[in-house]
């Protein structure tokens, strides 16, 4: 898969078939993340793969789905959840401060890199950070930024002409995502 066709068919994907993902593409996945731009170089994102039973289904009630959704479309059922999450924290004995841009760079070729191996993503703001730290030992010099939920799609979605709303809505199975057009976004060619 080139990179136009991975860029162009990746979408948030939020509900799952509940094959496991194979540890060494979750590891590929996170050797992606790593090469990624970095501002002056200093990698201080660091990540925890949770892949265990156990652990997800801990992890499943600290992340919050589609909240531009009405409520009874938001969390993915019972049998649908995600395989495997990603939580993507800063070592702020490596930098303090200016580490945003670092997360989406590496996040980005996480979210690219998963469709090349047939994986759906949603990249997560909306957590109960302390909560997450309790549960899987993080200790306090980190700070807890996103999580990725990932696994194999078991829905679809697809963009759509934005026309005044960025809402994106479910239809069925379903998801559309309004985009902005091309011509709307170049502000100015000079
Ligand atoms: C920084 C960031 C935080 C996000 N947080 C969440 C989240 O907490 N929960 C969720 O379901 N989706 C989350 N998303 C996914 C967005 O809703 C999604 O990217 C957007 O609707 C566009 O859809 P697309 O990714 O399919 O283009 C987040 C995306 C970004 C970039």
């Amino acid at each position: 898969m080139d990179v136009e066709e991975a860029i162009f068919k990746r979408r948030t994907i939020r509900r799952f078939k509940q094959d496991p993902i194979p540890s060494e593409i979750l590891k590929k996945l996170i050797n992606y993340a790593r090469i990624a731009p970095a501002a002056s170089n200093i990698q201080s994102v660091e990540y925890i793969i949770v892949e265990s039973p156990a652990m997800r289904e801990k992890m499943f009630s600290l992340v919050k789905f589609a909240s531009s959704l009405p409520e009874d479309q938001r969390t993915p059922e019972s049998g649908r959840e995600p395989t495997a999450y990603i939580v993507v924290i800063i070592n702020t004995d490596i930098k303090k401060s200016y580490f945003d841009y670092d997360i989406g760079a590496a996040v980005e070729n996480i979210l690219l890199g998963a469709v090349s191996f047939g994986l759906g993503c949603c990249w997560m703001a909306n957590i109960k950070g302390s909560k997450i730290r309790s549960l899987l030992e993080v200790p306090e010099k980190y700070e807890i930024k996103h999580v990725i939920s990932l696994g194999y799609p078991d829905e679809t979605s697809k963009m759509e002409p934005f026309e005044g709303s960025y809402k994106y809505w479910k239809d069925g199975n379903d998801m559309h995502v309004p985009k902005r057009k091309l011509d709307d976004v170049i502000f100015k060619v000079l």
